[in-house]
């Protein structure tokens, strides 16, 4: 069953792709982002204590996170392999996750700051349905209105200016240091994460179709569907 980890910055694409790839590859797509946002917009009071740590841009702390984390797991779609998206996000998290799964590859999203930057200035999220959009790269048909149902189109309170600082730093203080753990166990594959997102999905695909054959967890590759999808 193929598990991977998609890791890289804010910004880097990781959900855009996970979206895409994870329908492909019949495979659960778990984003703890995510996750922690339904918490929050539930009002639960997991969500309720995480909710200040997302607008800030903060981690929220490993122990909330890794409940989240394991109850998803536990699901039956993820019993058939999944893509993590945004977890680990740092080395406690790492060690935690290798108690409850062994992993096939994980794929580590490269791309330049100042186009991150961008990209997070530019994301708009459904309220309704949390399709992603950016305004320029993937622009909705009628300015600010979804495409799926019309509802409007929200900047993201973690992708203001003062909040994208914050994850920058988070990211290259804890998160990034997790090549090297990963390397050291020989799971990491670098993709480039620049270019439009087909050209993304074609080697992340290619990337994933390679690892799937042999981590000692894969047991078949993503499955190709006849083209890109709408969303
Ligand atoms: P999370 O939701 O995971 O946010 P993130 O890691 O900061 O990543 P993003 O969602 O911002 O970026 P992405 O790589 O998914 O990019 P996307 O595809 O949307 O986490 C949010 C918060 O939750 C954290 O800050 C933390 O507080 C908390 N949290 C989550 N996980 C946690 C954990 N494990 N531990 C503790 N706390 C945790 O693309 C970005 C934009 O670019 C979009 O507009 C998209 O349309 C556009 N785009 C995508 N690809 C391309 C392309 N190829 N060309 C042009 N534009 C593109
Ligand atoms: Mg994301």
């Amino acid at each position: 069953m193929p598990r991977f980890v998609f890791l890289g910055a804010p910004g880097a694409g990781k959900g855009t792709q996970a979206e895409i790839l994870s329908r492909e590859a019949r495979l659960a797509h778990v984003s703890t982002g995510d996750l922690l946002r339904a918490a929050a917009a539930a009002g639960t009071p997991l969500g309720r204590e995480a909710d200040g740590h997302i607008r800030a841009g903060r981690l929220v702390p490993d122990g909330l996170v890794l409940a989240l984390l394991r109850d998803r797991l536990d699901r039956p779609d993820a019993r058939a392999g999944f893509i993590l998206d945004g977890f680990p996000r740092n080395r406690p998290q790492a060690e935690a996750l290798a108690t409850i799964t062994p992993l096939d590859a994980v794929v580590w999203f490269e791309l330049p700051s100042a186009v991150l930057v961008d990209r997070l200035a530019g994301r708009r999220v459904c309220t309704q349905c949390g399709t992603v959009y950016n305004v320029s790269s993937r622009p909705p048909r009628t300015a600010g209105r979804c495409d799926r149902d019309g509802a409007g189109l929200v900047q993201r309170p973690d992708d203001r200016p003062e909040a994208v600082t914050t994850r920058l730093k988070v990211y290259a203080d804890q998160t990034a240091p997790l090549l090297e753990y990963y390397r050291g166990r020989g799971l990491v594959r670098s993709i480039d994460a620049a270019g439009t997102p087909e050209d993304v999905t074609a080697r992340l695909r290619a990337v994933l179709e390679a690892a799937a054959g042999r981590g000692d967890a894969a047991t078949s590759p993503p499955r190709r569907s006849p083209g890109p999808r709408s969303r």
